[in-house]
């Protein structure tokens, strides 16, 4: 197995499959994910490989792309046998794959390394700027409004809740954006994190003044 080649086709494979996918999880998510990967494994001293391949292929197994688990699970298995990835380290990526889900409910940290720094990539990825340029693209996607005053966030949902409720773009950042600063799993995350947390605060209170006609 030549490492960099793996990682070459398994960016093209993640491309091919999430070019032009509107649920939030289009390519360029995945290519910041991994880049995000690259950084903080090099930060943590996590097997930047291991960190990068698994970004690549996270979404692909994902239950909105794949139809279930099961099924993309399997697919990225294949995947990893047929570019002679050893048992070992396919093991591992699936692993962190099936572990990092935030709406799969899993509310402990992955395992091993390498799982926590690619959840905290994927969170990373979910809140400051660039999350709330994703929350305002899945609100526009999904037909919801940006704000409404008189409709207050919910503090804990179940997965159904979480997936079928229609509450305003806002309230997203109550719901979950706000709340992923604190649940980084490494140290290099949570320093990454507050920067992009104080955006997202600062952004809110700009909004809301602007709401109000304040400023
Ligand atoms: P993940 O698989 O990363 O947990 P989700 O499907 O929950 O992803 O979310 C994908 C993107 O869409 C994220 O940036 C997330 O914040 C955003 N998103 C998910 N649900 C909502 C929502 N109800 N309102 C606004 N943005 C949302
Ligand atoms: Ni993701």
């Amino acid at each position: 197995m030549n490492r960099d080649q793996v990682l070459n086709e398994a960016e093209a494979f993640a491309r091919e499959i999430l070019t032009g996918e509107s649920s939030g999880h289009d390519w360029w998510h995945i290519a910041r994910v991994r880049a995000l990967a690259r950084t903080i494994a090099a930060a943590e001293q996590a097997d930047s490989f291991i960190c990068e391949l698994a970004a690549l292929l996270h979404d692909i197994a994902d239950p909105k792309i794949a139809g279930d688990w099961d099924t993309g699970l399997a697919r990225v298995g294949d995947w990893l046998a047929a570019h002679d990835v050893p048992a070992a380290e396919r093991d591992h990526v699936l692993e962190i794959i099936a572990t990092i889900s935030f709406a799969g409910g899993n509310k402990s940290a992955p395992r091993t390394l390498e799982g926590r720094v690619v959840q905290d990539a994927d969170r990373l990825d979910a809140i400051g700027a660039m999350g709330i340029a994703r929350a305002f693209a899945y609100g526009g996607a999904h037909g919801r409004i940006l704000h409404d005053p008189t409709i207050s966030p919910r503090a804990s949902m179940t997965a159904e809740e979480y997936r079928s409720h229609a509450t305003p773009t806002i309230n997203h950042f109550y719901e979950k954006l706000l709340l992923l600063k604190d649940r980084m799993n490494t140290d290099y995350a949570r320093h990454l994190a507050e920067q992009r947390h104080h955006v997202m605060e600062a952004f809110l209170d700009e909004f809301y003044a602007e709401w109000d006609g304040a400023r």
